[in-house]
């Protein structure tokens, strides 16, 4: 008798098990139950919902009949979709619980932000994981681990219309991130109208149109050439991305970068400067040398003068109005790279430290930024600020965010600052993804695999200071909204699952299984998105006096083939066992991984000659 309990149970154990993985949803939901029940597609759905609730499922409405789920005016429809909502303590403001039975499908939810996310879970579970196009039961319990889970689009160095923007942020709802970092200015282009400072956007939204390398080959402007681009967002088009964003439980922190990247608001207002010399809206030419480990110089003065009053009355007319506009809690001062140089040439600046005892740059760095957190927190907001802010002591009650690595987090963290991570290790989603030989060139790469690593709370910090995480897209390098795409997804996918899902839920296996369900839906709709994931890894070494080549991937029951013959199709080539030699010759390597005999990801193709300069010391 015991021996059979003990089989029942076993076999319970494995029912729940199987079925509990048996989904698609990103990031990973808390919790998935998959049941016997079978809601057939056979008709419209009445909607039970407060009328508030109704204008959310009306954003979808759309998008649900894409997928089957017809909502219909019908009281006597015989399915329905019920949202209730209920306060419960253990789903917080933005989790939920969903349920599909054989007639009713039914969210839960203490808030709207809840209902929200449960309506994009219930897309992503009726397209595609159907039964005979109907939909399988299930059970979902589900809440996010952190509070802060963000995206950055830099929009200054390339300028993304308002309807651009909305649908970045209408994609980044469906993962479930729920803030949405706008960098609005920086050194090539302010992009925010503010009224009292009419110059930001009539001088410092323009710039000369340029083509080339970002900050290599592009050249400066000429004497009285037009600066035909660029744009900004007047006050009205800002309320309504904020409306819009609200809508889909997005919160907009916005950002205007200072002192330094601040080369636009200098060409409308050079009188902040030290030198106070006309500049312009750099187009992306050579501005800085960058001589490694975050050491450069500026060549053009792109910092403001913190020691001049003037500037202070012109921080406290930006950051009223961007308080006026943006309702969130925080924002942003930037506080990055900020360069130090003209300070410390200016008789001006130096005479100000020494009056008010400012011992160096840092110091002055930091008077500058308690200074702007007093007139942040006058507006009754919270300042946020890259993790220079620390630098020569941190302003009172700032929060920080920590990209040079996590160690600014932990800083903060310590003296009992609150910290949202976004290191350049994990989550700079400007990197290149894939083999260099089929990606543009970019300072630095991050993997799929590498984001999908990415953990917000370090060992030994109170994670009570970690309000969550952030993937940042700057725009040196992204000029257009379907790269834009391209470069955030898949990785957005990954963070979102490091910001949202359990700590104890990350599945490297799973989480690729169910990407690549989601690289449907994204073909499905047109959005072309990175594949890199799929492609080999090369690494290239000298044994003996041999080129050998190592091939990778983590695609589960994949296989990877190749050719080293100068012959092709790939797939009548070599299956790969283990590191084979190169031999001499004209010869390119042309590798491919195939899964269920289909080819998945670019074939790669790189000429013996290149693998050459790849060479790295043996592991
Ligand atoms: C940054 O990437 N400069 C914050």
């Amino acid at each position: 008798m015991k021996g059979h309990i003990i089989t029942l149970n076993l076999v319970l154990f494995l029912f729940f098990t199987l079925n509990a993985q048996r989904h698609n949803i990103i990031p990973a939901p808390v919790s998935f139950v998959q049941t016997d029940a079978v809601f057939l597609l056979d008709g419209p759905l009445m909607l039970n919902a407060s009328p508030e609730i109704k204008e959310t499922v009306g954003l979808m409405r759309q998008k649900l009949a894409a997928n089957g789920l017809y909502i219909s005016d019908d009281q006597k429809a015989k399915k329905s979709l019920n949202i209730e909502m209920v306060k419960k303590e253990a789903l917080g403001s933005e989790g939920y619980q969903l349920k599909v039975d054989n007639k009713s499908i039914t969210i839960i939810a203490s808030e709207s932000g809840g209902v929200f996310n449960g309506l994009q879970t219930l897309l992503q579970i009726t397209s595609g994981s159907t039964v005979g196009g109907n939909i399988q039961g299930c059970e979902i319990t589900d809440y996010p681990r952190f509070k802060w889970r963000g995206l950055m689009l830099d929009v200054s160095r390339h300028f993304f219309t308002v309807d651009e923007v909305k649908q970045y942020i209408d994609k980044m709802s469906e993962y479930k991130f729920n803030t949405f970092h706008w960098h609005l200015t920086d050194d090539e282009g302010w992009r925010v109208e503010i009224k009292s400072l009419p110059k930001l956007t009539e001088v410092g939204a323009w710039r000369v149109e340029r083509a080339g390398k970002f900050g290599e080959d592009r050249a400066f402007p000429l004497p009285g050439e037009k600066p035909t681009y660029g744009g900004f967002y007047t006050q009205e088009q800002i309320k309504d991305v904020v409306a819009y964003a609200a809508a889909r439980n997005i919160t907009i922190v916005p950002e205007v970068d200072v002192p330094g990247h601040s080369m636009a608001a200098l060409a409308a207002y050079p009188e902040l400067s030290t030198k106070k010399e006309p500049k312009f809206v750099n187009p992306g030419s050579k501005f800085a040398e960058w001589y490694g480990n975050g050491k450069f110089e500026m060549l053009i003065e792109n910092t403001l003068n913190p020691a001049d009053e003037k500037v202070y009355e012109f921080m406290d007319k930006v950051m009223g109005e961007l308080a006026m506009l943006f309702p969130g809690k925080y924002i942003h001062m930037g506080g990055d790279e900020s360069y130090k140089g003209f300070w410390e040439k200016s008789k001006d600046v130096q005479a100000f430290m020494k009056k008010n005892n400012i011992k160096d740059a840092h110091e002055l760095q930091s008077y500058f930024v308690k200074r702007v957190e007093k007139i942040v927190s006058s507006k009754g907001k919270t300042l946020i600020g890259w993790d220079e802010i620390l630098e020569g002591g941190l302003a009172d009650g700032a929060a920080v965010m920590s990209w040079r690595g996590l160690k600014g987090g932990i800083e903060a963290a310590k003296m009992g600052h609150d910290v949202v991570m976004s290191p350049t290790t994990y989550a700079y989603i400007d990197y290149t993804q894939g083999d260099p030989s089929v990606e543009n060139p970019i300072y630095a790469s991050l993997s799929l695999e590498k984001t999908y690593e990415f953990e917000p709370v370090p060992d030994g910090i109170d994670a009570k200071y970690i309000l969550g995480g952030q993937a940042n897209l700057w725009s040196e390098m992204v000029p257009s909204l379907p790269f834009a795409f391209y470069m955030t997804y898949p990785r957005a996918m990954a963070i979102s699952e490091a910001v949202w899902s359990q700590k104890k839920d990350r599945d490297w296996n799973s989480f690729v299984r169910r990407v690549m369900f989601h690289f449907d839906e994204f073909d499905e709709d047109n959005i072309a998105i990175s594949k890199a994931v799929y492609e080999p890894i090369i690494t290239v070494y000298k044994e003996d006096l041999n080129l050998m080549v190592k091939l990778e991937n983590n695609i589960p029951d994949s296989e990877i083939r190749y050719t080293i013959d100068n012959t092709y199709p790939v797939y009548f080539g070599n299956t790969y066992s283990a590191p084979f030699k190169v031999p001499e010759g004209l010869l390119s390597l042309r590798t491919q991984t195939f899964l269920n005999g289909k080819a998945i990801g670019r074939s790669l193709i790189i000429p013996r000659s290149e693998l050459v300069k790849r060479v790295v010391a043996k592991k």
